[in-house]
Parts: structure tokens; sequence; C-alpha cells
């Protein structure tokens, strides 16, 4: 039986790279998906590319406002996932802390107001997949906000599934993905060698895909024995 077969699922930040894979796989398991975007163009773009049980709101993490109105829009649903947030790539001394704060408020405070308001109105045996990312456990040049913001984001996921019991609640924890972040992150050119260098190290040999996440939030959603848990999806990359 498929178990995903018109669940309401509820993703953020539609038009990113592994919410893209993870809306596709979900309509493909049958689910019925509610996703937001930053803005209504952004909105509309997103929403006239996808085909299926599909529904979407206007949300701007920078605004706990927005998501609470996004949350009030959606009503009732049974799961959420939450890849949408900023980055930013840079050594302390060469910080711009405006990049940074918008990490802390998409990342750390957005995902942490969508528990807030979306977890009143997830069906009692629904879950959470938060996000994060393996520089808490791989340091890697350039990305302490992350993982500042991934570390703060696993620790309160484990305690929120405490909390919020008997939701379920997890992080996937993404490796070295080849998403539109790349480019925003080392510049239009140096993506393809950066992630060419990267793939170089990762034992697997590969950077990861946007699918190899997706696969892994299907998982956390799916299994409904698997609770504050951090799924690393990195290809061993933290190994090394
Ligand atoms: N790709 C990787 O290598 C990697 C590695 C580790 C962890 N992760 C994590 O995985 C998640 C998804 O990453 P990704 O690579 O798919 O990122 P992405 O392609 O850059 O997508 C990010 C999404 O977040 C949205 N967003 C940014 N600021 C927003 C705001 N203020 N309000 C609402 N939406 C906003 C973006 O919308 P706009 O288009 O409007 O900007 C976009 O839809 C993120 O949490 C990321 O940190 C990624």
């Amino acid at each position: 039986m498929n178990t995903l077969q018109h669940q309401r699922v509820v993703v953020t930040g539609a038009n990113g790279g592994i919410a893209q894979a993870t809306i596709s796989r979900l309509l493909e398991a049958g689910a019925d998906v509610v996703v937001s975007a930053r803005n209504e163009q952004k909105l509309a773009t997103v929403l006239d590319s996808l085909e299926g049980s599909v529904e979407g709101y206007v949300m701007d993490l920078l605004s706990p406002d927005s998501i609470r109105s996004f949350f009030d829009q959606v009503g009732a649903f049974d799961h959420l996932a939450t890849p949408a947030a900023s980055s930013m790539f840079a050594p302390i001394r060469d910080m711009n802390f405006e990049q940074a704060e918008q990490i802390v408020s998409t990342k750390q405070w957005g995902q942490l107001y969508s528990v807030h308001y979306g977890s009143r109105r997830i069906s009692e045996h629904g879950s959470i997949t938060l996000f994060s990312g393996t520089v808490t456990q791989k340091p890697i040049e350039g990305s302490s906000m992350f993982a500042a913001v991934g570390g703060a984001t696993e620790a309160a996921a484990r305690i929120w599934a405490f909390e919020l019991a008997p939701l379920r609640v997890n992080t996937v924890v993404p490796g070295i993905i080849d998403t539109p972040v790349w480019p925003g992150l080392v510049g239009a050119d140096g993506a393809d060698s950066a992630l060419a260098a990267m793939a170089d190290v990762i034992p697997v040999q590969r950077v990861g895909t946007p699918d190899d996440v997706a696969k892994a939030v299907l998982f956390l959603i799916d299994n409904s024995f698997v609770n504050g848990h951090s799924l690393v999806v990195d290809g061993g990359h933290r190994l090394i």
C-alpha cells in the first residue's frame, strides 16, 4: 500500500533545488502537496511548472507574520518539510553580517516559526522534516553560519520530537548537493569546477543530486518508527 497517497504534505521554498525534487517524489507517491514561495510571481511560476495535486501560498521566511498567515491558509495537513532557506559562504573575518543574519532568520528562526505555527495543524501521527547540513559534522571553511544554524536545528528537533509526540520530528542533513544554491555561493562561473573538485574527495566520487535528498525526506516522512533522527545524505563526505 502506498502510505503517502492523499496525505497532505507541505514543502517550503518550492523553487529550490531540493524542494523541487521532493515535490516531484511526493506527487509521484500520490501525495497532495502544498507549497510556498517567497512572492506571488515566484509562486505562479512554480505552480505553472507542476502537474498533479498541488496548491500554493506566498510565504517569506523573513516575516513571522507571513509564516503564521501561510499556515493559517494551509489549514490541516499531515507532514511538513522545510528546505527553504537563504545561504552564504564567508570566513568569519570577511563575514557580511546582514547575510549572516538572513541565514539565522530564514533557516533557524524560519524553521522554528514553521514548527511553532505548522505543528498545531499537523495530524496527530504526522511528521516534520527539518533541514541541517553536514557542515555540522565536517568543517568546511566559510560555512560557520550554516554549521551553527544546522547544529541548533538538529538539537532543537530532538527536543521537539519529545514535546510534540506522537508527531515525529526528524532532520535531514545534506552534504554537497548540486542545486541552484552553488552558483549563488561561489559564482556562476565557478560552480561547476567547485562541485567537480568536491566530487573528487567525496568517497562515492560524486556530489549529491537533489533527488538523493528527496528520497531521504520521503523515507523520514513515510517511516512512522523513525523519530528524533538526523539522517546524513553526503556520500560519506563527513568521514574524510
Ligand atoms: N545544496 C546543498 O549543497 C546543501 C547542503 C547542505 C544543506 N543544504 C540545505 O538544504 C536546504 C535546501 O537547499 P537547496 O540547495 O535546495 O537550496 P536552494 O536551491 O537555494 O533553495 C532555497 C529556497 O529557499 C528559498 N528562500 C530563500 N530565502 C527565503 C525567504 N526569505 N523566504 C522564503 N523562501 C526563501 C529560495 O527562494 P528564492 O528563489 O525566492 O530565493 C529557494 O526556494 C537548505 O536548508 C540548505 O541550507 C543544502
